[in-house]
């Protein structure tokens, strides 16, 4: 059985699709903080598999065991964290104790029952404003200006510290670029709290309506249309991603890190087109001042997802498009 941390949360969820679809036995725990239970209903609607959930915290050491002492887990695929970057900055010491410090406690509780097999959702905002385009996993880790950033950095270098000290934990660290796309049912998705701050959920909102207009963060970018570029790529190849790396690690130890993206990379003002194309609404948009922290440009080399996981990205960025407005389409707010 494998236990999904956020398993209600937008990767998380998608990923317990892809999962149940091969037959994997799954167990979810989540507070529920950014999520809702209807996600698990959903997800049987999507399977005709109804996953085990229980709601929990991370941080509880009690909960866990509990959880540790009821199923018989044999790997942790863990997504439960903090995202906002913004509120990182404002908010450090809950972003470093949910992340790190609920990391921290996972491991050891699993460390205590000898169960040593680890997959943990990173970002590509780990390499900061990248040495080289595309970006390998060998290209440097940069320094997160954002406490959010920052405490993906910590949690690799303390899996790497862990694997080195301990040979029999097999551990996959998963950076992802930009995931966007919603499942294809257009019964799950991502359903951002508030105003959303990445691009994609403030166009689909935009175009609903709900919002009056997007800003363009600068277009004085050293990019190919002076806008940001970006890698995006669909969540359910992305939930793929972690059953190519469960495969890969579940009979070898150490510590492997892969990037999960397209290779491809896609400025603001192309992604608005796609947009307009692929849902035949208007996105009204005004350029605004850079957004700080904003880099101008980045996607990623997977040759080593390709060769070592055998996965590649299969969806375009008109399917991302139509699957996101899909998604929008169906909710309320
Ligand atoms: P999400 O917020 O939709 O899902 C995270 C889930 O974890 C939520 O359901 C939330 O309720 C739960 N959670 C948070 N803290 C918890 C805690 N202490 N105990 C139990 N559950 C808790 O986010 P997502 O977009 O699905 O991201 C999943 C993971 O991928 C996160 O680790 C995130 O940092 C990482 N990531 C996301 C992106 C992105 O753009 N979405 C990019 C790179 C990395
Ligand atoms: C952001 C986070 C990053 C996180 C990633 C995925 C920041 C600085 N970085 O990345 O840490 O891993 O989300 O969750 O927040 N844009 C606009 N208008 C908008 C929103 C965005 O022009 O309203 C532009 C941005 O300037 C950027 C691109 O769109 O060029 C993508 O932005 P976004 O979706 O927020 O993702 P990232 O900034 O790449």
């Amino acid at each position: 059985m494998i236990l999904i941390t956020g398993g209600t949360g937008f990767i998380g969820s998608h990923t317990v699709v892809e999962f149940i679809t091969i037959g994997l036995d799954v167990i979810i725990i989540d507070n529920l903080y950014n999520s809702s239970q209807v996600i698990i209903d959903r997800i049987y609607e999507i399977t005709g598999t109804k996953p085990i959930f229980v709601k929990g915290d991370i941080r509880d050491k009690a909960f866990l065991i509990s959880i540790f002492e009821q199923y018989p887990i044999e790997m942790v695929i863990h997504f439960a964290a903090l995202k906002a970057v913004g509120e990182s900055v404002l908010k450090p010491l809950e972003y470093y104790d949910n992340n790190v410090s609920g990391t921290l406690n996972l491991l050891n509780v699993m460390y205590d029952r000898g169960i040593k097999k680890f997959v943990f959702s990173s970002s590509a905002t780990v390499y900061g404003n990248p040495h080289e385009i595309p970006i390998t996993e060998n290209c440097p880790i940069g320094t997160p200006i954002n406490p959010y950033g920052q405490s993906k950095v910590i949690i690799e270098k303390i899996l790497q510290d862990l694997s080195f000290a301990d040979k029999e934990w097999s551990i996959a660290i998963l950076r992802y670029f930009n995931p966007i796309g919603a499942h294809e049912s257009g019964l799950i998705g991502e359903l951002p709290n508030g105003i959303p701050n990445n691009l994609l959920p403030y166009i689909t909102k935009v175009a609903s309506g709900k919002l009056p207009k997007l800003s363009v963060f600068g277009n004085d970018y050293n990019t190919k249309d002076g806008t940001g570029v970006r890698d995006y790529i669909h969540v359910v190849d992305l939930a793929n991603g972690h059953l190519k790396a469960y495969d890969y690690i579940k009979d070898k130890n150490g510590c492997y890190v892969w990037n999960l993206g397209t290779g491809k990379g896609y400025s603001v003002l192309e992604i608005i087109k796609a947009f307009e194309t692929a849902s035949k609404q208007k996105v009204p948009f005004q350029i605004k001042s850079k957004r700080a922290g904003d880099i101008d440009e980045c996607w990623a080399d997977c040759a080593k997802a390709q060769k070592e996981l055998n996965w590649q990205a299969k969806r375009d960025i008109y399917t991302m498009m139509v699957d996101s407005w899909r998604w929008q389409c169906n909710q309320s707010k």
